[in-house]
């Protein structure tokens, strides 16, 4: 039987494009997009120096797996990163590489539902709400139902696990979970984190951790979900944690990151690949080896976030709720009306923003948590962003 595609909605960026494109923006100004989390700033040079050194390799069809080189130095990063016993993460059975985490993400579902339901009920996907919209479409894609946990102030913008209702729990399937968060950039603690992954073991389900934000923070290193395994034992069951190199090597077009995670869904994982996943050509395994290995660009490319939320701060500080986003890179403001405020933003300062309420779903009780908000990604160089945020500071 085929999904009920009809709850499936449209992007937030199609969505944005229908509200704005029938308006002029105000004339005189340039216009300004802090919409899409994409960087601005360049990936370093040795990461094109080595696309360019390895280029007589395009002629070679490429593992699904990608390549030793690159497993092993994802496989440092981590030990690195999260400070990892050496030999808990095995690079050939707990390492997938993908062409970018947005389809993985998307697979993964497909992988981990089964659609009959453990217990002969509706299987449900968990997403905290608001989300990346990915995790919605492959919900509905693997047959299962999308339930939103609202993820608001009062809970640091993270899901309530403490009133999830058995019966739920119990037809759950995976649980999306996004630490540093998009679009509130809050990080999930040791022990929400902790409650997250128990509640996945208790009831049998995959724990989704997207990490991609990992790198990009202001004060803390965020922690992972590896440090919270590696402190149980190690054991990597239940849980597939996502990384990217999109923001941490602002190289979002060269299509790069991974999965780490159990070793059975890891296989199955890699087997449908095979059949309907497009491997990273080599010379894409070859540069993203070299920026796994390398962490002083990452130390640059933070900076230049803290500078801009450093202007954020001084613009919009005492207003909309304004806190200081200790992961990622996007504002999440607070303005009454996020559609409106779009509206005048762009009309009045031809500044675009991302209205929060198309990044969420509205709940059964007819809430939206983000109906009040909108998204500012701080993604362009200061002088740029100084500029913006001064303009949305006097619109608003
Ligand atoms: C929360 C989140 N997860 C995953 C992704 C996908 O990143 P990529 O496919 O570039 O690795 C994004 C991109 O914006 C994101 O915001």
């Amino acid at each position: 039987m085929n999904p009920d595609l009809s709850g499936l909605r449209n992007s937030p960026f199609v969505a944005l494009r229908t509200l704005l494109d029938p308006l002029e923006p105000v004339k005189g100004l340039k216009p300004l997009a802090l919409t899409i989390g994409e960087p601005q700033n360049q990936p370093p040079q040795f990461m094109k120096d080595v696309l360019q050194t390895t280029d007589n390799l395009y002629g070679k069809y490429p593992p699904v797996d990608g390549t030793p080189e690159l497993r092993e130095a994802i496989t440092g990063w981590l030990n690195r990163r999260y400070n990892l016993k050496e030999g808990m993460i095995d690079p050939s059975r707990h390492i997938t590489p993908v062409n970018g985490t947005k389809e993985a993400l998307y697979m993964l579902a497909q992988i981990v539902t089964n659609r009959q339901g453990k217990s002969g009920q509706k299987p449900a996907i968990l997403i905290p709400n608001p989300y990346y919209h990915v995790y919605h479409a492959a919900a509905v894609m693997a047959g299962a139902e999308p339930v939103f946990l609202n993820a608001t102030l009062e809970n640091n913008f993270f899901p309530d696990l403490e009133t999830l209702d058995e019966e739920l729990l119990e037809r759950t399937e995976a649980f999306y979970l996004c630490s540093p968060s998009n679009p509130q950039g809050t990080v999930a603690g040791r022990a929400y984190l902790e409650k997250a992954l128990q509640l996945a073991r208790k009831h049998d389900f995959m724990l989704i951790m997207d990490e991609c934000y990992a790198e990009i923070y202001d004060k803390d290193q965020p922690e992972g979900i590896l440090q919270v395994l590696q402190d149980l034992g190690g054991d990597l069951s239940n849980v597939m944690a996502f990384h990217s190199l999109s923001k941490r090597s602002s190289a979002a077009g060269l299509r790069s990151g991974f999965i780490v995670g159990e070793e059975v869904t890891t296989k199955t994982l890699i087997n449908l690949r095979n059949f309907a996943g497009a491997a990273s050509p080599l010379p894409v395994c070859a540069a993203s080896a070299a920026l796994w290995n390398d962490d002083s660009h990452v130390i640059e490319n933070r900076k230049l976030y803290q500078t801009n939320i450093d202007i954020a701060e001084r613009h919009l500080g005492n207003r909309f709720d304004f806190y200081r986003p200790p992961g990622g890179f996007f504002l999440w403001l607070n303005v009454g009306n996020g559609v409106e405020a779009t509206k005048k933003l762009w009309t009045e300062a031809a500044v675009r923003v991302l209205p929060g309420e198309y990044l969420s779903g509205t709940t059964a009780d007819g809430i939206n948590p983000g109906f009040e908000y909108i998204r500012v990604a701080l993604v362009f160089d200061p002088d740029m962003m100084d500029e913006a945020l001064s303009r949305m500071a006097n619109c608003l």
